[in-house]
């Protein structure tokens, strides 16, 4: 094909090889150039995997040597920065996991220079990829219009309670982010005031992050994230006049219309077409999205100058605690 999309992979991890690889060797308008990862093993493993010719441990050449259009940078937080300025310098459109950075700071920088690049780009939030989350917000919208209440639970039982890559990012802005940015979304607005309680549980990082938040369109959002509960859930709710939404992505969703008795259930997988996690937890998504916003030449969803907005929030909730 012609017009395929030329991209080259950095990173052969967890998350390329379980989530955003398995999506892109599905794309038959995707090319993958080239992967490159430091640690030898990884790195053939992963290209046999996904039948990848051209290997790299240095990501600098690989960008000479292949000549691609996009890339992705797929590893923690703090191993970033420079790949993606370089990246961003090399004019590539840019995909990379949450959190975008380090600090907001980072972020407000890493837009700029894509905006000045003139570089399309992503970050992985795909909560607002799944495909039954999706579905339950554009049936509120359908139904009211946007929702005037919206609450988005996360929790873990995180055990020990260490610090994430020994502290070099906090545990909100790294991980519980998610249920940030998809009240961020879920609402379709940005917060004007808001009260919060961050707790660290007499241990010595913050292990939960409460917020209760009013939005510029009149909306109210409750934020809960807490690190020390019983196990993993994640939960959305959204409410507008005569339908409320009672979501959790890795089963299914109720919705209740107009104070009938009976609801409507929609299972995940249902929505996704799928049974399989990274088809309808979003990753499959958010991927087929950067690759048809690169081909139509749009803004992603998560671009970096919107991921800035949710990283804003992170710190005011982590600097407004009660
Ligand atoms: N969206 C989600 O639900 C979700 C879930 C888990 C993790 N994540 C995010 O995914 C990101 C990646 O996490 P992971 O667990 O897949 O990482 P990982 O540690 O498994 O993989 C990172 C890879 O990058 C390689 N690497 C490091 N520096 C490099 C360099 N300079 N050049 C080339 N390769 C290099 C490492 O060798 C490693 O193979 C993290 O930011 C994490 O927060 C997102």
């Amino acid at each position: 094909m012609a017009d395929k999309i030329k991209i080259a992979l950095v990173g052969a991890g967890m998350m390329a090889n379980r989530v955003h690889y398995p999506s892109l060797v599905e794309f038959e308008d995707v090319e993958l150039v080239g992967l490159c990862d430091i640690v030898e093993e990884k790195l053939h493993q992963t290209a046999d995997k996904f039948g990848i010719e051209r290997r790299f441990t240095d990501y600098k050449r690989m960008i000479e040597e292949t000549d691609p259009q996009a890339i992705y940078v797929l590893m923690p937080p703090y191993q970033l920065f420079d790949i993606v300025v370089h990246s961003l310098d090399c004019k590539l459109h840019v995909f990379i996991e949450k959190p975008p950075a380090v600090t907001l700071d980072q972020i407000r920088q890493l837009a700029h220079r894509a905006e000045d690049n003139l570089c399309l780009t992503m970050v992985g939030f795909n909560r607002r990829f799944i495909p039954l989350l999706r579905k339950c917000r554009d049936m509120v919208f359908e139904h009211a219009g946007s929702p005037h209440q919206v609450v988005s639970t996360f929790y873990k039982w995180h055990d020990p309670p260490r610090p994430y890559y020994n502290g070099a990012v906090d545990i909100l802005t790294s991980d519980a982010i998610h249920a940030v940015d998809a009240m961020r979304w879920m609402a379709a607005a940005e917060v004007k005031d808001l009260a919060a309680v961050v707790r660290n549980h007499g241990q010595r990082l913050a292990l939960s992050w409460n917020a209760l938040c009013h939005f510029e369109n009149d909306c109210v959002g409750v934020v809960l994230a807490n690190w020390r509960t019983g196990a993993r859930t994640h939960q959305f709710e959204m409410h507008a006049d005569g339908i409320s939404v009672f979501c959790n992505p890795d089963y299914d969703a109720i919705i209740h219309r107009d104070g009938a008795e009976r609801v409507e259930v929609i299972t995940t997988q249902e929505a996704a077409g799928s049974d399989q996690n990274y088809k309808y937890y979003g990753f499959w998504g958010e991927n087929r999205h950067f690759v048809d916003s690169i081909k139509n030449h749009q803004e992603p969803e998560t671009c970096f100058s919107d991921a800035v907005k949710t990283m804003e929030l992170v710190d005011r909730i982590l600097h407004s605690s009660l």
